[in-house]
């Protein structure tokens, strides 16, 4: 369903509210600099792993900006931090918004970036207004939405909302090559994250309301001319990983009828993981891999050992199981036929969460009352309100971003359209602080 007006602006809470666009520009680059690689020639490259010192660095600089607001900062045993801006009746459940600041490596600068710099401005801008919330307004860092470091995903929020057991969290192990020995524990100890995770639970209801600004990282909007999206639905993410070991050896000396190369039984996995997902003819499904690692990885030798992660994803579990028992299947003859080991290991298997009707009516009046054309749409990439979905009513709202492009350095949102979704999140905080 699209939401459509053609008339000018009608008089909203929102038209009161001013964005500061060359401010939120120039933090967004400030943001980015914290990076472990060089940028790119095809845009700004930003690598940001979780609890790295440029993970800290840009920790401690939003911490700046929110004190110099007068937000008061809590953070939890994981890192997630919550800037709050206290209401008139603090006792009320408070109003929520965040996002991430994490970057896989080589990435763009807004994905993650633009909810919590958005998410700031949003209560800089209403606070401009002379709003005074009656609700609490919360921004939120959340820790790891990228699964870059410890292999899962939306760490964070998962243990926000109970989703992820403590101790199986405090025992994730390094999911980077070099990295296996390393655990959650001890790193996020090391960056001054003390106390046990069990603490980081918040009670189903905590918040009134979860509003995630991001950038919609497809090519929808752009597309189709639009100028906002309202998501409906945030569609649900599997991970699992295949170990296959064969036999390794002497790449010129090994004959060929006696190899049992890992590397091409894995080769076969991953054509067949292509295959049954298109089988499925749902533009819903989709699955990658994106990690192959060969062992022992030298040119001249014949790979004994291969781990596969596999990311797939659906609006519909019970289709995305249903790719995944068909492949299982394929699994199997591949083992057989080429005589390897293959061991499967579930990393996680979400459910997709679905946003509140009530909060896609609140977006969708302040986009009516702006003239905003706004588009109601499913979110294929996850984030961490999959998961504050638990815990509390949510919703998301995208902006379009350039060609679709995401996790990439060429990712590009204009400021006029970073500007336009951050006055919306603005204007939606402020009528849910009001309720
Ligand atoms: C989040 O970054 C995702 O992979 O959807
Ligand atoms: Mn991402
Ligand atoms: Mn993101």
């Amino acid at each position: 369903m699209q939401t459509q007006t053609g008339t000018p602006p009608s008089r909203t809470d929102s038209l009161e509210i001013a964005i500061d666009s060359t401010r939120m520009t120039s933090e967004l680059q400030t943001l980015s600099t914290f990076t472990s690689i060089e940028p790119s020639s095809k845009g700004t490259a930003v690598t940001r792993i979780v609890f790295t010192p440029d993970d800290m660095r840009a920790r401690a600089w939003l911490k700046d900006l929110a004190r110099s607001e007068g937000l008061t900062i809590r953070e939890d045993a994981v890192g997630n931090t919550f800037f709050r801006w206290v209401g008139t009746e603090p006792d009320l459940s408070a109003v929520a918004t965040g996002s991430h600041i994490d970057a896989i490596p080589h990435a763009g600068m807004y994905d993650g970036t633009v909810g919590v710099l958005g998410g700031l401005e949003a209560i800089r801008a209403l606070k401009r207004s002379g709003a005074r919330p009656r609700r609490s307004i919360e921004l939120v860092l959340l820790t790891s939405e990228e699964p870059t470091r410890f292999g899962i995903g939306c760490l964070g929020s998962r243990l926000i909302s109970g989703t992820i057991n403590p101790d199986r969290a405090d025992g994730l192990h390094g999911a980077q090559r070099g990295s296996e020995d390393e655990t959650l524990a001890q790193v996020r100890t090391a960056a001054g994250f003390k106390g046990p995770l069990s603490t980081v639970r918040l009670p189903q209801g905590h918040y009134h309301a979860w509003v995630e600004l991001h950038i919609e990282q497809g090519p929808l909007l752009e597309r189709e001319g639009l100028l906002l999206g309202i998501v409906t639905a945030i569609a649900a993410p599997a991970g699992y990983r295949f170990t296959i070991e064969g036999i390794g050896g002497h790449a010129g000396a090994l004959l060929m009828p006696d190899r049992r190369d890992a590397l091409c039984a894995a080769a076969e996995i991953i054509l067949s993981i292509e295959s049954h997902t298109l089988a499925t003819g749902a533009i819903d499904t989709v699955a990658t891999v994106g990690i192959c690692d060969v062992y022992p990885g030298a040119v001249n030798s014949v790979p004994s050992r291969v781990t596969l992660q596999v990311d797939i994803r659906d609006t519909d579990p019970a289709r995305r199981e249903s790719v995944m028992h068909a492949v299982r299947r394929d699994v199997v003859s591949i083992a057989t036929c080429r005589e390897v080991r293959i061991s499967e290991a579930l990393v996680n298997a979400d459910n997709p969460a679905t946003c509140s009707p009530h909060l896609v009516g609140v977006i969708d009046d302040v986009c009516r009352g702006d003239g905003i054309t706004a588009k109601h749409m499913v979110s294929r990439a996850y984030h961490d309100s999959l998961f504050m979905a638990r815990i509390s009513p949510i919703v998301m709202i995208f902006i379009p971003c350039r060609g679709g492009v995401s996790h990439r350095p060429d990712e590009y949102a204009s400021p006029a359209d970073i500007a336009r979704g951050t006055r919306v999140l603005a204007a939606t905080l402020g009528k849910l602080a009001s309720e």
